[in-house]
């Protein structure tokens, strides 16, 4: 069965007086244990596709759906999680206490998943400290931990490996292909050519179009 699932998606912005149209009839699906990057140039509508696959938005035109049910109705982290651009994390809290703050709303005990992920990520070293006492590249990591603590049926990442260096690149896919191999469904933007090399497909997003 399909998991993510964009039919024919037109999306857009006001700015200004007026509106700015960035997606225009896209269409993709990721399939459960499928990891699929999204590719494009920055200001192709990478961002945009992402807040809609994870439902943070509601599309203009067309349908967005997790198994048939729009994902912006979807508020369960076993569902849908989600790395934003700028992370999201709660800066109020430690590293350990952002991960598992998806478990524990959840009520389901995440001990062993929080540890292989801290250890799989390299975020062992740091758990108890304050999110704001650690570095950019470091918070990333956390973010992707917290997005997997779950096993989500759709994890979405948006630029994941950013703000990485070249070991914690492959710690990052590692992790993303452990994902999918687990079964979920994993949709990830990015520039990265590292991350183009294990993806099951690379779909091409220019000027809000999906190419090819
Ligand atoms: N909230 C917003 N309001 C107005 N314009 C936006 C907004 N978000 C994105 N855009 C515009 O939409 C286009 C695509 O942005 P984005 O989806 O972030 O692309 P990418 O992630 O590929 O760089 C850009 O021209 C950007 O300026
Ligand atoms: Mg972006």
């Amino acid at each position: 069965m399909t998991a993510l699932e964009l039919v024919d998606v037109d999306h857009g912005y006001a700015a200004g007086s007026g509106r700015v149209e960035v997606l225009h009839g896209v269409s993709l699906r990721v399939e459960p244990g499928e990891l699929v990057a999204l590719a494009g140039p920055s200001g192709s509508g990478k961002s945009t596709a992402c807040h809609l696959a994870a439902g943070i938005e509601r599309p203009d035109r067309g349908a967005v759906t997790l198994d048939g049910r729009p994902t912006a109705d979807i508020a369960d982290w076993s569902q849908v999680a989600v790395v934003p651009q700028q992370h999201g994390l709660l800066a109020g809290l430690s590293v350990q206490d952002n991960i598992a703050l998806p478990a524990l709303r959840a009520r389901i005990d995440a001990t062993e998943a929080l540890a292989r992920l801290a250890a799989a990520l390299d975020i062992a070293g740091f758990l108890r400290r304050g999110i704001t006492e650690t570095s950019l590249g470091e918070q990333q990591r956390v973010a992707v931990a917290r997005a997997l603590v779950l096993d989500p049926r759709l994890a979405v990442l948006d630029e994941p490996t950013g703000h990485q260096d070249d070991d914690h690149v492959g710690q990052v896919i590692e992790a993303l292909a452990g994902a999918a191999r687990a079964g979920s469904a994993v949709l990830v933007s990015t520039h990265d050519q590292r991350v183009w090399e294990v993806a099951h497909r690379v779909v091409r997003l220019a000027d809000g179009r999906v190419q090819g």
